[in-house]
């Protein structure tokens, strides 16, 4: 019978974006990407073998950018039960952690076996995420100012009290007006839309909802935090040249098809945790100090809804068994 995956993997998944981003944090603001990239990759690879399962990647960050990457396939754990997908993304807003900017994080997610949308022929999708309230009120393919009125009532609140979060895109030129003609306000991010859809979808970050195009890889990853935070989300695939068209053909992917949160992890177990790596407004990022650093991040698991922050303090000599770099 196959093993379950248990509620102490929260845990284990904690530990592995602590230990990418306490890797990735040294590069804050130094301008190389790809060091960075590579430094989360390899601590998240290291404590990911370090976890009792029987793991295998589905969404690999980075094949978009020839960046470095957890590759597709691969298998990562010490055990061979349970089985999983996971998805990671080391760091998502590699840009902003290389140019010092805010709202970068190490992000991953874990669920059963073959519950994993596989996005590896598209880089990107068009999205709209919300929280639990306003779930039954969107839909990706109705005009923007009709999803707008309709979060706003299931909100209980007007439309021009709306933040809607987008990725600062020329591609979003049109949606941004189509927003504003609506009357609702816009909080343009450079990078980063995994932390825009955990934002739309938690109460009190004064973020509504998600719209927008972003990466295939990222909507995943957000899926599986959407459903253990029961928000809603919806998605459509994006292609963008012939090559993509026709690799979405080829897959038999319809583009029409609108993609819930739980068409892209169809799990029940499912996780989600991320750590923040420059300070931001969903997580603190790493503060490195004398003996050691502190780290904020936050874990969910979609069978009980329980959402976790984790506060923790890390001491550099203790850490030699990972080998993450803390001073
Ligand atoms: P990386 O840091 O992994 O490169 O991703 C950053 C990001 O902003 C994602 O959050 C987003 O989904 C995607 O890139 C958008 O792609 P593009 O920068 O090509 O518009």
């Amino acid at each position: 019978m196959e093993q379950q995956i248990g509620r102490d993997f929260a845990l284990e998944l904690v530990r592995v974006t602590e230990a990418a981003a306490l890797a990735a944090g040294r590069w804050m603001g130094r301008g190389q990407k790809e060091l960075a990239d590579q430094a989360a990759v390899d601590a998240m690879r290291r404590v990911l073998n370090t976890i009792p399962m029987d793991g295998v990647v589905v969404i690999g960050e980075g094949a978009k950018d020839k960046a470095p990457m957890l590759f597709e396939g691969e298998h990562l754990g010490c055990a061979e039960e349970p089985k999983t997908d996971i998805a990671v993304d080391p760091i998502d807003g590699t840009r902003l952690l290389s140019q010092g900017m805010a709202n970068s994080i190490a992000t991953l997610a874990v669920a059963e076996r073959g519950s994993m949308f596989e996005s590896r022929y598209i880089a990107y999708m068009d999205k709209i995420a919300v929280g639990p309230e306003a779930a039954d009120a969107i839909d990706i393919d109705a005009p923007v100012a009709a999803n707008l009125e309709n979060i706003a009532k299931a909100l209980n609140r007007d439309v021009r009290d709306l933040a809607v979060v987008m990725l600062d895109r020329p591609r979003h030129e049109e949606l941004a007006e189509q927003v504003r003609q609506a009357g609702a306000r816009i909080r343009f991010i450079m990078d980063g839309d995994v932390a825009g859809a955990v934002m739309a979808a938690s109460p009190g970050t004064g973020i509504d909802v998600l719209m927008g195009i972003g990466g295939a890889p990222e909507a995943v990853v957000a899926a599986c935090a959407l459903r253990c935070l029961g928000g809603g989300m919806q998605c459509k695939l994006w292609p963008r040249n012939d090559e993509e068209w026709t690799s979405v053909r080829e897959h038999g992917i319809d583009v029409k098809r609108v993609l819930t949160a739980e068409d892209l992890v169809h799990g029940h177990d499912v996780f989600f945790a991320a750590t923040g790596i420059t300070d931001g407004e969903l997580l603190k990022g790493v503060h490195y100090f004398g003996d050691g650093a502190s780290t904020e991040s936050i874990v969910m698991r979609s069978r009980t809804g329980t959402i976790r922050r984790v506060d923790a303090l890390h001491r550099p000599s203790k850490l030699d068994l990972y080998g993450i770099p803390v001073d």
